[in-house]
């Protein structure tokens, strides 16, 4: 084992994919971020938690990040139903949870409430404007939450993206066949750059291996798709990164751009896949101009190191400047920002999508090649830019 202990001590694990299907049970259809969750609950990346919330943790997550145990948790996990749904569910029922026709788990349901979802919007996004993605979501979302232990019964995704799909019992036996001690997780929703590459490997100076993390559940539709990723990450560690300090496997969740509140969770997931350490840079999990700059790093202030139980790594905004002919930020380059090679990611985008090279300061080659060929053949249309 590496040296990190799971949030609240064990990691849960709910997984039972022998078990037969019983279709006489009720049932409630689940979304696409449902989904995800369902997995992560199942296969231990959030623990401690073992279903979806019941209002009780629900309420203690918006008003104080924490659970009604008193461990750090910054989002909420809930399921959405429908009110008339909501009526033909008894409390104590074993129900099925379905995705596009097929039962992929269980609950034992506890509890059914109502959300005040204005609540949650200020308190999880700190905004209600229907613009931002993660509060659209929200608002989209069925109006009562149904809460009670979950069992996965089948897996979604996993077999999309292979070998990269580790549930965190296996990925802490890999650090620890790796002989790591100390393993920094990187999370990413996009392809690495040289500003993600470079804070990575500024810490990899001080840890034993790097867990490249990228997030591969769903998304806003103009971030790049996970599997184009997935591609330019591989290429990127054969020809830049030493073969036995870095370990790729898929973060399978939805991407909620919460920033601050983001970044505390990503952190303690990460524990439970076994890192010791967690990068969180520039606007950590951000969207629009919802967050400031270092609002993602500000917020660990409300935990204590040892009640988060993983060290975080704070990076200032890097950058490449052409007269210190490297990568720097603002920390360790005395050079005016006329120096410095910044493009944002829209900008990014419209270029790949013009099959433009983004300077090779910003991405390497080798990654923009597969970016352009995978967005070509991926029907550029479903790509909004
Ligand atoms: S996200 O998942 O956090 O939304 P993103 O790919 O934008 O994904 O960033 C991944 C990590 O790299 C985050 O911790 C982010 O703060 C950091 N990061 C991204 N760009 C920079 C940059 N230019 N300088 C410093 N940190 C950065």
């Amino acid at each position: 084992m590496s040296n990190s202990i799971p949030h609240g001590g064990k990691l849960v694990s709910r997984i039972r994919l022998n078990d037969l299907v019983d279709y006489s049970l009720n049932y409630v259809e689940i979304d696409r971020m449902e989904l995800s969750d369902l997995e992560l609950l199942a296969n231990g990346g959030y623990s401690p938690l073992e279903g979806f919330m019941g209002r009780a943790d629900y309420e203690e997550v918006l008003e104080r990040m924490r659970l009604t145990n008193g461990l750090p948790w910054s989002i909420p996990i809930t399921l959405s139903i429908e009110r008339e749904k909501a009526r033909q569910i008894q409390i104590g029922e074993t129900i099925n949870l379905i995705y596009e026709g097929i039962v992929y788990g269980l609950m034992e349901v506890e509890e059914i409430y109502t959300p005040n979802k204005k609540i949650e919007a200020q308190r999880v996004y700190q905004t209600t404007d229907i613009n931002h993605p993660g509060v659209k979501k929200l608002y989209d979302r069925k109006d009562i939450y149904i809460a009670g232990p979950i069992t996965l019964l089948k897996r979604s995704e996993k077999e999309k993206f292979e070998a990269y799909y580790l549930d965190p019992t296996q990925t802490r036996e890999r650090f620890q066949q790796l002989g790591w001690k100390t393993v920094v997780g990187f999370q990413t929703r996009n392809p690495v750059h040289r500003a993600h590459e470079y804070i990575q490997k500024t810490a990899m100076e001080i840890v034993d291996g790097l867990f490249l993390n990228p997030l591969v559940g769903e998304t806003k539709a103009d971030d790049i798709p996970s599997e184009i990723r997935m591609k330019s990450y591989q290429v990127l560690l054969d020809h830049y990164y030493p073969k036995n300090r870095v370990f790729l496997s898929v973060f399978p969740a939805a991407m909620r751009y919460a920033g601050p509140r983001e970044a505390v969770f990503h952190a303690i997931v990460r524990k439970n896949y076994g890192c010791t350490h967690f990068i969180v840079g520039r606007d950590h999990a951000g969207v629009g101009n919802y967050y400031g700059t270092y609002d993602a790093q500000k917020i660990f202030k409300n935990f204590t190191e040892e009640e988060l139980g993983i060290q975080l790594l704070f990076f200032e905004n890097s950058f490449f400047c052409k007269k210190c002919e490297n990568m720097a930020s603002e920390k360790t380059c005395p050079h005016d920002a006329s120096f410095h090679v910044v493009l944002s990611g829209t900008r990014v985008r419209q270029m790949l999508k013009e099959g433009e090279l983004p300077p090779k300061e910003f991405s390497r080659p080798e990654v923009v090649e597969i970016l352009i060929q995978g967005l070509k053949e991926y029907n550029p249309e479903q790509i909004i830019l």
